[in-house]
């Protein structure tokens, strides 16, 4: 499949123009005092949600030359190629239909039938270790296959059946596996061991720890205790795991992408099949906005158009999310797997290289925590990052606050609303030279002359910010939320002209520490560069 590259666009050359011309000084104070209707115009509605991007640097003109350059890439062509099964994946000659995973029943959806049996199983399963009186669930595996189903439970943990503790291991690092491990009983604990490949040494070490660990304390019945969730179901079983507790899944689901799979067994087991199959509904109310939402209207169309802006035009090399609500706070590190691990590519998918720049770093941590960390350097700092704030207006506890806890609890969801509101406004407004002039500054020191005190003081502000509004955090929010990210990750890839669904990347570093493994306990030097043979050395314990 072929698509016109971005750079080799009309489009592409008339937003250099309109950049140089007038979307590098566009001023949002300006641009708000203009344009009466400028909030209105840049809120979008879509499924369980809306967005304000109207304090973002751009105009109508540069929203109608990204619609153009969409059109000139053909990204909507490149959608239907997604949704239709198409192997989009073209490096490794796959289709990539997590789309299909939350396809209701009987939708004309590819894989429907097999989707829906797989779901089935996966969901009965869950409701079984629901009701055997397992304490803890212990659920292992990394990248893909621990960030989703890791964030989604935090996110839903108000909807989570109480008294059933569950766990993430993902790091290699034994220090993960053993501040669990202490804390069970192995006859009313469940492992699952989670790996779309089942080759992956992160899991696979951390799963044969468990086992051990569970054989140790006495465990008997290692069937009973540990289940899988695979594409590589002959490994899984190899491994021991009983082949009725093997779930399996397509390679056409990628691991990024795979919390609506079988993947997301421990989110069923914390919230139940009927919420599991509200975030499935969450999603796929998405899914249709995105595949049939007018271009004007298309929310996760704009929002990566918005990125390429930020990105190839304003230079902008990151993007903060900030999601004020306290169980959002694993979604930056979800984030910077779907969108790095999608976006981070050097070359176009005929593998030549580009000669633009692709995936920004995503970062961001949970408001108001980031407020009294990094939110200086979002004000005054000398790089502009673009801030999502992400804001959900009716707080849910999983218990009635009731007295005067009610009270203090309302006042802190007003207040927490208030610093995400004050933030954008701050971050757009800034404070003029002359203003910061005028105030007085009781903590500063009184023998710094004015001037030098005031320019220490004042912001250039103008900085950019899109405001996302959730109703409620719930399963079906959340899992349109989540899609609407997928959604905006596949339209900056498709402009880019890129893979966005391999991850090549990974390997090298793999293979390398795969050869110095067996250094570590040999102690062969032979052919690295000093500084890898000095850490080795240092790693010993061998003198320097
Ligand atoms: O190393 C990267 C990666 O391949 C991710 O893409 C994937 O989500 C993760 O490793 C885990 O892989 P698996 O599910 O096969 O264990």
């Amino acid at each position: 499949m072929s698509f016109p590259r971005c750079d080799r666009t009309t489009a592409w050359a008339a937003l250099r123009v309109h950049h140089e011309v007038e979307g590098r000084a566009l001023d949002l104070r300006e641009a708000f005092e203009r344009e009466g209707d400028r909030a209105a115009r840049f809120t979008l509605a879509a499924p369980h949600l809306r967005a304000d991007l109207s304090k973002n640097r751009w105009s109508e003109a540069t929203r109608s030359l990204l619609l153009q350059l969409a059109a000139d890439c053909q990204v909507l062509a490149q959608r239907d190629a997604l949704f239709g099964g198409a192997p989009v994946n073209g490096t490794e000659g796959r289709a990539v239909l997590h789309t299909a995973l939350r396809a209701p029943r009987g939708a004309a959806s590819p894989f429907n039938a097999e989707v829906h049996a797989a779901l089935d199983a996966m969901l009965g399963f869950a409701e079984q270790v629901r009701s055997a009186g397992f304490s803890d669930v212990v659920h292992i595996g990394i990248g893909g296959s621990d960030l989703g189903p890791a964030m989604v439970v935090q996110a839903l943990q108000p909807f989570a059946q109480p008294g059933l503790r569950l766990h993430f291991v993902s790091n290699v690092d034994g220090h993960d596996l053993a501040a669990v491990l202490p804390g069970l009983d192995p006859a009313r604990t469940l492992f699952i061991v989670a790996s779309k490949t089942f080759t992956t040494q992160e899991t696979l070490a951390n799963a044969n720890a468990a086992k051990a660990w569970f054989l140790d304390q006495g465990g008997t019945e290692v069937a009973a205790h540990f289940a899988a969730t695979s594409s590589n179901v002959a490994a899984a079983t190899a491994f021991g795991i009983a082949p009725e507790r093997v779930f399996g899944f397509w390679d056409w689901v990628g691991g990024r992408y795979s919390l609506w799979s079988v993947i997301g067994l421990p989110i069923a087991i914390a919230i139940g099949a009927e919420r599991f199959h509200a975030l499935l509904a969450g999603a796929h109310a998405m899914d249709r906005h995105f595949a049939e939402a007018d271009p004007l209207d298309n929310l996760p169309l704009q929002l990566g158009l918005l990125d390429v802006w930020y990105r190839n035009f304003h230079g902008f090399g990151s993007r903060s999310v900030a999601p004020y609500h306290q169980g959002l706070r694993r979604l930056p590190a979800y984030l910077q797997q779907l969108e790095m691990e999608s976006n981070g590519k050097s070359v176009d998918r005929e593998g030549e290289a580009l000669a633009y720049s692709t995936s920004p770093v995503v970062w961001g941590e949970a408001g108001t925590n980031g407020q009294h960390a990094y939110f200086q350097m979002l004000h005054q700092g000398s790089d502009v990052v673009p801030v999502e704030f992400i804001a959900v207006r009716e707080p849910v506890y999983g218990f009635a606050p009731q007295g005067e806890l009610a009270e203090r609890l309302a006042d802190q969801q007003r207040k927490l609303l208030a610093n995400c509101f004050a933030q954008a406004q701050a971050l757009m407004q800034g404070k003029r030279f002359e203003d910061a002039l005028g105030e007085r500054a009781p903590t500063a020191n009184p023998e710094l002359p004015a001037a030098a005190l005031a320019r220490h003081r004042s912001f250039a502000g103008n900085r950019p910010s899109t405001l996302l509004m959730l109703e409620r955090l719930d399963p079906q929010s959340l899992g349109a939320l989540i899609a609407l990210y997928e959604h905006r990750v596949f339209v900056s890839g498709a402009v880019w002209g890129i893979n966005s669904f391999d991850q090549w990347g990974v390997e090298l570093g793999k293979a390398l520490c795969n050869q110095l493994l067996p250094r570590l306990e040999s102690g062969g030097l032979e052919g690295l560069d000093a500084s890898t043979a000095a850490a080795l050395r240092w790693a010993r314990g061998d003198s320097a």
